[in-house]
């Protein structure tokens, strides 16, 4: 009786800790949100998804940060993304808040949040960490390509409010990244020089050393303007 116990607790902790990886397919699954049903699968067609949880309605910094996402909804859009919160609340609980955030702020969550009550969602998204908290989700944050390949994950604790502009700048790196195939240095921003792929053969070193168009440190480090 002890043992099957024991297995069944190893089990819940083994399900609880599926952690999704970079370069992964996004887990499908099928959601009841503030905006309707949904399928993560037929979820922003064409687009980029940025996925984010929080860790219960109407606490002080998922207020402020989900507030966050709100302010800046245009500029996700800009930049073709979706976004889609999630937390392990009722569909009820979310109306309220919505509401309530309106009432007092005048700021309207104007996109889908999942209503993740029996957990399936977040225990495919490794938002559940029991040792931070074992009723709610972690402020995870996914970025998902069109393709539906997770590209980026931040995992924040409880007690942690994320950076919007972190997110952001993050978004549009990847998205850049992509573009021109190139990667990006130590705080990238928009308009500042990328990183040339280093070579990968003696030629390619050569060819490297011979080139007078990218700024060089040497031939692994070398940038240039987009
Ligand atoms: C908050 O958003 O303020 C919060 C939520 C859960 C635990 C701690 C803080």
């Amino acid at each position: 009786m002890e043992e099957e116990k024991k297995l069944k607790e190893e089990g819940v902790q083994e399900e609880m800790n599926v952690m999704p990886r970079i370069g992964d397919k996004a887990p499908d699954f099928e959601a009841i949100t503030t905006k309707g049903k949904i399928k993560m699968s037929e979820f922003a067609q064409d687009k980029w998804t940025v996925m984010f949880s929080h860790p219960a309605d109407f606490t002080p910094v998922c207020t402020t940060e989900m507030s966050g996402f709100a302010k800046r909804k245009s500029e996700f859009e800009a930049l073709n993304t979706e976004l889609l919160g999630l937390s392990i609340d009722s569909i009820h609980a979310h109306l309220g808040w919505v509401q309530n955030v309106r009432k007092n702020t005048g700021v309207y969550f104007d996109f889908p949040i999942i209503a993740d009550l029996d957990m399936n969602v977040s225990k495919k998204y490794g938002m559940l960490q029991p040792n931070e908290s074992e009723t709610s989700a972690v402020r995870a944050v996914f970025f998902i390509d069109p393709e539906k390949t997770i590209r980026l994950i931040m995992y924040y604790p409880l007690n942690v409010g994320r950076n919007m502009d972190e997110i952001l700048r993050s978004l549009e790196a990847l998205q850049t990244s992509d573009e021109h195939g190139v990667a990006m240095p130590l705080d990238w921003k928009r308009g500042d020089k990328v990183i040339v792929t280093p070579p990968k053969t003696l030629d390619e070193l050569n060819d490297r050393l011979a080139d007078d168009s990218c700024e060089k440190v040497d031939w692994y480090l070398a940038k240039k303007e987009l």
